[in-house]
């Protein structure tokens, strides 16, 4: 079969672009760890503070593995708690969810963004090297007061972290 050298050029080019495509993915995924959200866990939107799951929140815990767990209630229009302390360098996984509309979660200067659907708990890990005092913002339009809507994470290594104990808090592999 004779193909046209033209034609051969264009077919080396479309396969060297698959491969090019392949190998973003793969650094992605397995260089950058970069993946979709795939922790599902659903809630009553409306039994957030009833629920034992957001027992802690405004009191970071201290799960066995040494992560620390910061619970997170979103609602129109602020942050519960709207102020943060983390101590630098360790583990901290968020946990968030929504009694109303959709939110944002976005902290400043951090790779820590995500969006709180009612309904769905969030969740992202996370280490913050340096210690500061960052902006939390909503980035998801909810509303008349969602300009309003911001609080404060401080990362200081003098953070107060309570131990979890007998249960209390939620833990789950990811
Ligand atoms: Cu909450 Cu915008």
């Amino acid at each position: 079969m004779n193909v046209d050298f033209y034609e051969k050029i264009w077919m080396w080019t479309a396969a060297a672009i698959v491969v090019l495509f392949l190998a973003f993915v793969g650094v992605s995924t397995f260089a950058q760890g970069i993946h979709p959200p795939s922790h599902v866990e659903t809630i009553d939107p409306t039994k957030v503070f009833q629920d034992p799951r957001f027992a802690r929140i405004g009191t970071p815990t201290e799960l066995p593995d040494g992560t620390i767990e910061v619970q997170v209630a979103a609602i129109m229009f602020a942050f519960v708690p709207n102020e943060i302390c983390v101590p630098p360098g360790r583990r901290i996984r968020f946990r968030m969810t929504s009694a109303d509309v959709t939110h944002g979660f976005l902290i400043a200067g951090t790779n820590a963004n995500t969006m709180i659907v009612p309904g769905y708990i969030s969740q992202f890990t996370t280490v913050f090297d340096k210690p500061g005092d960052y902006l939390l913002v909503c980035h998801e339009f909810c509303g008349n007061g969602h300009h309003a809507m911001h609080g404060r994470v401080i990362v200081d290594a003098s953070a107060a972290v309570a131990k979890a104990s007998g249960g209390a808090a939620h833990q789950e592999a990811h």
